[in-house]
């Protein structure tokens, strides 16, 4: 059997390249509808949950019995650890903690709130969010870390 070699004509370039254009351009509508979908669902309300970032804050904790980060204030309570948001909810300052009076004060307009978040004195009417704290353990039992949800 012999089989005779195709000669590729002057046509069947242009066929070629006209239909390498139409996937090209087909991609980029694509891409392009893809990259206007987020603004649009955005626009029209639909909430994008972020993706959790986690903080790990190695044990022990201060004898004190809290930590403070950047964003968030850790208690070390002896039966569940837990955390605070660390963003004041009326305008957004930062929070600090007043160790002697026990509550969360900000700085900004003196709102307070008690360590677990809920509000004491305005002008901040919602309570400081609370975050989720993972305990981790060693293998001896001990405290190894606590691993905080942003
Ligand atoms: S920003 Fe905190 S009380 Fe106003």
């Amino acid at each position: 059997m012999h089989i005779m070699p195709t000669k590729t004509t002057k046509a069947d370039i242009l066929i070629e390249r006209r239909s390498f254009l139409d996937r090209c351009l087909k991609w980029a509508g694509a891409a392009l509808s893809l990259s206007l979908l987020y603004p649009l669902l955005r626009f029209l309300g639909h909430k994008i949950p972020p993706r959790p970032r986690y903080k790990t804050i190695a044990a022990p904790l201060p004898l004190s019995g809290y930590h403070a980060e950047r964003e968030f204030i850790l208690f070390n309570d002896p039966q569940k650890p837990f955390a605070v948001s660390r963003t004041c909810t009326h305008l957004g300052c930062r929070v600090s903690y007043l160790e002697d009076k026990r509550i969360i004060e900000c700085p900004c307009h003196q709102s307070r709130f008690t360590r677990r978040g809920k509000v004491l004195h305005g002008p901040a009417k919602r309570r400081l969010p609370a975050l989720a704290v993972e305990v981790r353990k060693n293998s001896d039992g001990t405290i190894k870390d606590y691993v905080v949800t942003l």
